[in-house]
C-alpha cells in the first residue's frame, strides 16, 4: 500500500466496516508507524481489497483485511490472507493473532481455515455497538532456511 491508494482504501473501509478507519489513521500508518505493514490487491487496475498487520518482535498482529462487496465470495479473502501470513513468516514472525466481531461468523470461517483458533473474547470492543471481539491466534508454519517457496502450508 502507498500514500496513492489511500482514496481507493477508503472506499473499502467504508464499505465494510461501521467503525472505518480515517485517511489519516492510514497515513500515519504508512509514514510513522514501523511496526505496521500492508498490502493490497488489484484487478485491472483497480484496488479490490487490503489487509494490514503489526508485527512487533515474533508476533504479528492483524490490524484489518477486508475485500470490495462485489468481489467477496470468490476466494480473494484467502488469497490476500495467505499472501500476508506469508510475508510474516519471510519476516521472522512466530504467532498471529486477531480480533474479529463476535457476530462476523464469516470472517471467523476464513480464519479458522488457516488454523486460527478462539482464545477469549474482549467484552464490548467495538464502540460502535459495544460488540464483544473474539480474540484468535495462529502459530505460523516456519520454512527451513533453503526450502521451496512453492505451496503453502495451508493450501
Ligand atoms: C472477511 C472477508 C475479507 C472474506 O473475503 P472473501 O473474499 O469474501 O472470502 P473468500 O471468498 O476467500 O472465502 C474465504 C472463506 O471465508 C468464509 N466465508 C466467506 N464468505 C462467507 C459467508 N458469506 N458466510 C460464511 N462464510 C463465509 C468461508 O469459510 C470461506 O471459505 P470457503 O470458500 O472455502 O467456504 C470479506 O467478507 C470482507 O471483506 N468482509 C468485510 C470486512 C471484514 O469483516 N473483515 C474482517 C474483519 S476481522
Amino acid at each position: 500500500m502507498t500514500m496513492e491508494d489511500i482514496p481507493d482504501i477508503m472506499l473499502i473501509e467504508h464499505e465494510a466496516f461501521t467503525l472505518p478507519w480515517s485517511e489519516e489513521a492510514f497515513r500515519n500508518e504508512l509514514t510513522h508507524n514501523h511496526f505496521a505493514r500492508y498490502l493490497v490487491m488489484e484487478h485491472k487496475g483497480s484496488l479490490i481489497g487490503y489487509a494490514g498487520m503489526w508485527n512487533i518482535v515474533d508476533e504479528s498482529h492483524v490490524t484489518n483485511i477486508a475485500i470490495r462487496t462485489v468481489y467477496r465470495g470468490l476466494g480473494l479473502g484467502k488469497r490476500l490472507l495467505r499472501a500476508m501470513m506469508d510475508w510474516a513468516i519471510e519476516l521472522g514472525m512466530l504467532r498471529m493473532t486477531l480480533e474479529v466481531r463476535i457476530s462476523n461468523l464469516a470472517a471467523q470461517s476464513l480464519y479458522s481455515k488457516f488454523g486460527f483458533y478462539p482464545v477469549g473474547t474482549r467484552k464490548g470492543y467495538y464502540s460502535d455497538n459495544h460488540e464483544d471481539a473474539v480474540i484468535m491466534w495462529c502459530e505460523l508454519p516456519q520454512r527451513e532456511y533453503g526450502e521451496e517457496e512453492e505451496g503453502s502450508e495451508w493450501d
